[in-house]
């Protein structure tokens, strides 16, 4: 005979251990739900999602629902952390995982492309739109009267670091051309009175500007948000070595590094198109004892690369060298962006953490 009472207060402590803790696809705290086909716990929000694959997810409520021996030991055997560790191992490092208080089209299509399209499991490549950072096609845009959207052509460029877009009608000059680096997509649904509202921001001879566009299709704008953060992310990518610290003049390695300017991070890659990261270094402030500083520190060489810089942190020192003197200038002017910029309650809170991580 079962013991549905046993096996509810096992599934309630289960719900409270570690990753259990927080649902699995958006972070929401104190999940109530769970898939049992997956061995996931989820929120409410989340479930919703999950109940329209039914082919690959089936929820019940931890609190409502009549649980059995066989399913409650399916979600002790697997539980959030080592399902992620499988559906979320090749995330790409610019592919942004929604949170709780996101939109829809988010969720919705992060859920989708885990699970059900698979497309982060280690054996998956990333997508070719992610990976050569080019892409082309139709979104509707508003218009100036606000009222109208028109279907335009864009195309993002990663090599030129642009966003054009084009009139269907003469489609030769282009009506707009965005610059890569001065531009922020962010969903607003509401603003834009569509589920699928992207709004992209980007600065234009001193001033903020924007764009509304929506796309009738959830993956496709998902994918163009994704598609120009990636852009985003690989601008100012260069080949670049790398300083250990445990023996400077030995082990200067050639690395591929992307500054994320909004999330004030540098991240090095053993390739190019890897998926993921192999480290990284947070960007703080001046305030917070982070400088750059072109050059190394006396008696370190950097092999057979001249140009060196040094980012200072409240921690520890990096040391980088560069192939060029042009090269070192676009690295130290892009990094000195960054540090003299003022940092968000987010940063602060990044920031206090690697500090706790490297008193340890
Ligand atoms: C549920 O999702 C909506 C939109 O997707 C979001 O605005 C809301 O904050 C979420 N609720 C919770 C409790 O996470
Ligand atoms: C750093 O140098 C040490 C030896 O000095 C070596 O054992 C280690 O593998 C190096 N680490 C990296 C990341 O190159
Ligand atoms: C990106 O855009 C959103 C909304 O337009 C804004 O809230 C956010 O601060 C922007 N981020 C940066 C780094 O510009
Ligand atoms: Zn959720």
């Amino acid at each position: 005979m079962t013991d549905w009472d046993r096996n509810k207060r096992v599934l309630l402590d289960l719900a409270r251990q570690g990753e259990n803790s927080q649902c699995a696809d958006c972070g929401a705290a104190d999940p109530e739900w769970a898939s049992y086909t997956l061995g996931v716990f989820i929120c409410l929000n989340c479930s919703g999602i999950h109940r329209d694959l039914s082919g690959i997810s089936r929820v019940k409520s931890i609190h409502l629902d009549f649980w059995d021996d066989t399913l409650v030991e399916e979600m002790r055997r697997k539980g959030n952390q080592v399902v992620k560790r499988c559906y979320e191992a090749n995330v790409p490092p610019f592919y942004y995982k929604p949170r709780a208080a996101d939109c829809k089209v988010l969720k919705e299509q992060w859920i989708r492309a885990k699970y059900d399209r698979k497309e982060f499991i280690a054996a998956s490549r990333p997508q070719e739109i992610f990976t050569s950072g080019d892409r082309a096609g139709y979104l509707w845009k508003r218009g100036k009267d606000k009222g109208s959207f028109h279907q335009r052509s864009f195309h993002l460029l990663e090599k030129e670091g642009t966003l054009r877009y084009y009139s269907k009608e003469d489609g030769k000059e282009p009506r707009g051309v965005i610059q890569v680096s001065k531009m922020n997509a962010t969903f607003q649904p509401e603003k834009i009175g569509n589920p699928n509202g992207l709004q992209i921001t980007y600065l234009e001879d001193g001033h903020t500007r924007n764009i509304f566009v929506y796309h009738k299709s959830g993956k496709d704008i998902v994918d163009w948000f994704n598609a120009i953060r990636a852009a985003r992310f690989r601008y100012l990518k260069m080949a670049f070595p790398t300083a250990n610290e445990s023996d400077e003049k030995e082990y200067f390695k050639r690395r591929w590094f992307t500054l994320d300017n909004i999330n004030r991070k540098l991240l090095y890659f053993k390739d190019p198109l890897d998926a993921y990261t192999q480290g990284e270094v947070f960007i703080g402030n001046t305030e917070y004892g982070y400088i750059v500083t072109e050059g190394l520190p006396p008696g370190v060489k950097g092999n057979k690369w001249n140009f060196g810089l040094t980012i200072q942190t409240p921690g520890r020192r990096f040391l980088f060298t560069c192939e060029t003197e042009q090269d070192r200038k676009e690295w130290i002017n892009a990094l000195k962006e960054v540090i003299s910029k003022p940092m968000s309650c987010q940063d602060y809170t990044v920031e206090a953490t690697l500090r706790r991580k490297q008193r340890r």
